[in-house]
């Protein structure tokens, strides 16, 4: 059954209800990028990998180019070659002296006696590597989350780090000229598009269509640490590193400080190196180094988006289930076929644009709107 809605009329209703988002930068300024020019058969999706998934995505290019401009604008030239070299191959390299067994297993006794694991084996204490000098998945097919969470499609990494970077600018750009501060724009731009490096690595696509499911490490998603812990065996400044480690919570309190110093502190035990040497901790290795930088709050500011894209992506996919087994003859919303069904409409429509539709204008519309990504049956 076919809604009276067109696609072209979609397009508008896309545009019109993503405005506001536009404004703030953290969504396409056309909802047209979203769709493919023509919707693809079921078929066809069922059997395409993320990559291939992600690379046919007019939204994944778009914001793959963008964030290559910003990687570009970065005006020290040895941090920009380090930021693009890890766009280009996110590579577990910190894995590399873990390699060794007595140091994996000594650097696993010290994230234990911290109460920084939540269980892991000495084996099972990383992600598989299966090489630490290649990326388990190029940083563009990887998904922005969790399977259950915000961006888990492919290309939904690129789509949350460029949404991010996009509203990171647009409130570094505000505290300066609102206050006329002299940020720090490398800092901010390198955190922010470093600040999940690792999840290509973490998330990893499964044989079912879902990814990877994440473990806990001091207290947060592996992710975080390990990414903390990738900038530093990299050479990142110790204040950019600060500034990325800051992404999940604030320095502005005691208590949330203490999240940060130990993220900082486990990513440095991986690392292997002292903290608070490398200038990552203040004197006394119970703080950041202070006083302590604004740019760091700013990071934190930009990762917010989950604050609507969770439910947003939490509700499309709960309306995509059913769309499956009306108009695509999936029953069964924990099967290979749906996860691969919905990674393909999600990494055209993304969950956000979709949930634009359906929040503004209803199941019809987003009907409509997956109609015009894949053909219904
Ligand atoms: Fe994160
Ligand atoms: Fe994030």
């Amino acid at each position: 059954m076919k809604s009276g809605l067109d696609r072209r009329k979609f397009l508008e209703l896309g545009a019109a209800a993503c405005g506001m988002l536009a404004v703030a930068g953290a969504f396409p300024q056309k909802a047209g990028a979203q769709a493919p020019a023509q919707p693809v058969a079921l078929d066809a999706c069922l059997a395409m990998s993320p990559l291939a998934m992600a690379e046919s995505s007019a939204i994944v290019d778009r914001d793959w180019k963008y964030l290559g401009e910003v990687a570009a604008s970065i005006k020290d030239p040895a941090v920009r070659q380090k930021v693009r070299a890890i766009l280009d191959n996110p590579a577990p390299t910190l894995a590399d002296r873990l390699a060794d067994p007595k140091t994996r297993t000594s650097v696993h006794q010290e994230l234990e006696a911290k109460g920084f694991l939540k269980g892991q084996t000495v084996a099972g204490m990383l992600p598989p590597v299966a090489d630490p000098s290649k990326a388990a998945q190029p940083f563009k097919s990887a998904p922005g989350s969790g399977y259950t969470s915000h961006h888990a499609f492919p290309g939904g990494l690129v789509v949350h780090t460029a949404g991010n970077m996009r509203n990171t600018l647009g409130i570094h750009d505000g505290y300066v000229k609102n206050y006329g501060l002299t940020l720090d724009r490398d800092t901010t731009v390198v955190s922010q598009m470093l600040h999940d490096l690792h999840k290509p690595w973490v998330f990893v696509w499964a044989e079912d269509g879902a990814s990877r499911k994440e473990q806990s490490l001091a207290g947060t998603g592996e992710h975080h640490v390990l990414s903390v812990a990738e900038s530093i065996v990299r050479g990142l400044p110790p204040q950019m590193v600060v500034a990325q480690a800051c992404a999940h919570n604030h320095p502005g309190d005691a208590k949330d400080e203490a999240d940060v110093v130990g993220w900082i502190t486990a990513a440095a035990i991986l690392a292997g190196v002292d903290p608070v040497k490398a200038g990552l901790l203040g004197p006394d290795g119970k703080t950041l180094p202070v006083p302590r930088r604004m740019e760091g709050f700013v990071c934190h500011l930009g990762d917010h988006d989950w604050v609507l894209t969770v439910p947003a992506g939490k509700w499309t996919t709960a309306a995509l289930g059913q769309l499956a087994k009306e108009r695509y003859g999936i029953a069964d919303a924990d099967s290979k076929a749906f996860n691969q069904f919905r990674n393909y409409v999600f990494a055209h429509g993304t969950m956000m644009g979709l949930y634009a539709a359906y929040s503004a204008s209803g199941k019809d519309a987003l009907a409509d709107a997956v109609a015009a990504i894949v053909k219904p049956v």
